[in-house]
């Protein structure tokens, strides 16, 4: 690290600083960049001294393509971050080089909280669980929204997405049959575990489908319903991602988005059609699932499910109060019951931002319907946004 060339072509490398300039010995000596090559000489001598290991598990976060930091090296005992603890090392290595957080920064912090914060992992457990970070967490102070807060519940979801999308099936396939789906995918957001997906698959058996689900949970039972149907399987493919920054093919013939678009705020809502517009032809859908609440109002608790599997009673619980603006704060709780007594009980909240079709509508400065009924009985209302 020694000398001028050494030292600027180590901050090339390490900041791809191609523009670091050729300075006079003297006015490098006072350059910012040397104060922080003094800092890398400091990292790269300072050995510490020998303490007992660690005894809670370590977590190595990586990119993928660091040159400082090969998958060789990474392999061997995490990098030599094994040798530091008595307990488990893991490896996440994301997709970048030396500066992979800088692209990857929702996904690095959700993973950093989630390791955090066990409620915010998989495997739900009793008591409450937080869905929304508390204002001064670091996710808010980042504006990152924790995407995988569906897992903590997820083991009792395909009962409510069961008993709804009888009722929100068949009016969702009336607006989908229509559609011509040679003009690109049909693209699925927050697909849960699958159940709206066998849907859009039935209404349209030519469509290729892409389902972006950011809870890992969620995704597995997604992935396991498509895996075990052929037809699924050829034409379903299964993507981690959330609405706020996934990547989009370059054309799709439709989109759809149930029980998700309330999870977004307004700014991102208006981002997100914006960049759905530009992969949709004239004519084409964009259906989203209203869920009946347009504004914010007090829903006191009530028991809207009750099911019975094996030897065990499920209820699932819900009421909801306004917060600030649109947004309003659900709770929902799962009680799991056997012989009449409570055994285990799931409580978790998320703030919905409440919204109508018409506002949809001008948000995404498209046309818009409602859909209300279906062969004459009430549904869960649909809205459908028309470039
Ligand atoms: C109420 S569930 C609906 C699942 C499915 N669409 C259905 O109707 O059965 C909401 C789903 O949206 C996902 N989700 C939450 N926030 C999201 C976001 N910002 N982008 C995409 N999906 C999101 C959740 O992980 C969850 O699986």
């Amino acid at each position: 690290m020694r000398g001028r060339p050494r030292i600027r072509g180590h901050l090339r490398t390490r900041a791809h600083d191609t523009a670091v300039p050729r300075l006079p010995a003297e006015r490098l000596r006072h350059h910012p960049l040397r104060r922080r090559a003094v800092r890398y000489r400091l990292i790269e001598t300072y050995r510490p001294s020998v303490r007992p290991r660690l005894d809670c598990p370590v977590h190595v976060l990586t990119g993928s393509e660091d040159p400082e930091l090969s998958q060789e090296r990474i392999s061997e005992r995490a990098g030599g971050w094994a040798d530091l603890t008595t307990a488990r090392t893991e490896v996440r290595t994301f997709p970048g080089d030396h500066f992979y957080l800088t692209p990857r920064r929702r996904e690095v912090v959700a993973t950093v909280l989630r390791r955090m914060d066990p409620s915010l992992t998989t495997g739900g457990h009793s008591g409450r669980a937080r869905r929304e970070p508390a204002a001064a967490s670091p996710s808010a102070l980042l504006e990152i929204p924790l995407i995988d807060y569906y897992s903590t519940s997820a083991e009792f979801y395909e009962m409510v997405a069961t008993r709804h999308t009888a009722s929100r099936g068949p009016p969702l396939r009336r607006v989908l049959e229509g559609v011509d789906t040679s003009y690109g995918p049909v693209l699925e957001i927050g697909g849960g575990t699958g159940r709206v997906t066998e849907v859009i698959a039935s209404a349209l058996p030519q469509a290729e489908i892409i389902v972006a689900e950011p809870s890992a949970t969620m995704r597995a039972m997604l992935t396991s319903r498509v895996a075990r149907n052929p037809d699924l399987r050829r034409r379903v493919t299964v993507v981690d991602g959330a609405a706020q920054d996934l990547p989009l093919p370059e054309k799709l013939s439709a989109v759809v988005i149930f029980g998700v678009a309330g999870h977004l705020t307004v700014p991102e809502r208006v981002a997100l059609w914006k960049r759905l517009a530009a992969c949709l032809p004239d004519g084409a859908p964009i259906v989203v699932e209203l869920m009946g609440v347009s504004s914010p109002r007090v829903i006191p608790p009530v028991m809207s499910l009750r099911e019975t599997i094996g030897r065990q009673t499920y209820e699932w619980w819900i009421g909801g109060e306004p917060t600030e603006g649109d947004a309003m704060r659900f709770t929902t709780t799962w009680k799991v019951l056997s012989e009449g007594r409570t055994v285990r009980e799931v409580t978790d909240s998320y703030v919905w931002h409440t919204f109508d079709v018409a506002r949809l509508a001008a948000e995404a400065g498209m046309t818009s319907r409602r859909i209300t009924e279906a062969g004459g009985q009430a549904i869960p209302e649909i809205g459908v946004l028309v470039k």
